[in-house]
């Protein structure tokens, strides 16, 4: 069980990775039926935690799954115990799904939801250094991206695509329009202010793009919420992708096109890389 956690927490039990086992009627398996969330352990604290749980309370929303959150910040504190991970930098994994019930479509009643999590250590670099190389793709997910749901295909064929090519990231593109990489956000500057697609149905509101638009705000620079024409990735001054465990990461080329040659990185992403640091 190399690169597993060791253990597993599964509606209200913590237990070793290889006995957490879920029917094979769970909606999670038979229909991507569910959502989940990801946050990171940093010096001993959930960096935004209360963002992460307020999302996923958000999602579980959207799906009408009604599931308590009310002790789930007390439920984490007992799994990381058992998990030895208490202080320890880590990356917190949570799922909920509509739970165990025989196949239809419709939601079954009376079922409670199946909660998962684990947590593994992870140490995140100050700043993230790559300078990454990205692909893009048309966005053939569907139109409700605003849920961080299981059902990942797009997603995961997308960074398929991209690791193909021994690239970082996929960045889509839908009706001309730039969205969301497969698992990041994606900000492009231009004459120095910086873009990112609205928040709305077409991408996940990600934490890390909120810190980010906190930022530009603390930092003076003119941020607008608008998703960037395809055609124009080519003539953008800096562009990177921010996410949870990427945190904060500049792109380097964007199909055949590079930003920067060797290791340069744009002054604009460098100076939200060293606050987004500041804030650990
Ligand atoms: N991915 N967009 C998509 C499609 C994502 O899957 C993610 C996160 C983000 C960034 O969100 P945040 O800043 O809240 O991490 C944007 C996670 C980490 C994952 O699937 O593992």
């Amino acid at each position: 069980m190399n690169n597993y956690p060791t253990k597993v927490y599964l509606n209200g039990t913590i237990i070793d990775a290889e006995s957490a086992k879920i029917s094979v009627f769970d909606r999670g398996f038979l229909f991507g039926d569910g959502i989940y969330e990801v946050m990171v352990q940093i010096n001993g604290h959930f960096f935004y935690e209360q963002a992460h749980l307020d999302r996923l309370a958000y999602c579980l929303k959207e799906i009408d799954i009604v599931f308590d959150l009310s002790t789930i910040q007390q439920e984490i504190k007992r799994l990381l115990e058992v998990a030895k991970l208490l202080s320890e930098d880590c990356l917190l994994y949570m799922q909920v799904t509509r739970g165990t019930a025989p196949r239809t479509h419709s939601y079954p009643t009376n079922t409670p939801p199946t909660f998962m999590m684990y947590a593994v250590p992870k140490v995140l670099p100050e700043i993230n250094m790559i300078n990454a190389a990205v692909v893009t793709s048309p966005d053939y997910r569907w139109t409700k991206c605003d849920i961080k749901m299981t059902s990942l295909l797009g997603n995961v064929m997308a960074n398929e695509f991209a690791m193909n090519q021994q690239c970082f990231e996929t960045v889509f593109e839908r009706d001309g329009i730039v969205t969301e990489a497969s698992h990041c956000n994606v900000f492009f500057v231009k004459d120095q202010v910086v873009y990112t697609h609205p928040a709305n149905q077409f991408i996940l509101n990600g934490i890390t793009r909120q810190i980010v638009l906190e930022l530009c705000i603390k930092l003076n620079i003119e941020a607008v919420e608008k998703g960037i024409q395809f055609s124009e990735i080519t003539e953008m001054d800096e562009a990177f992708l921010t996410g949870t465990s990427t945190q904060i990461a500049s792109i380097q080329q964007i199909d055949k096109h590079f930003y920067y040659q060797g290791n340069a990185i744009g002054s604009i992403t460098r100076k939200l890389q060293q606050a987004y640091l500041e804030l650990k």
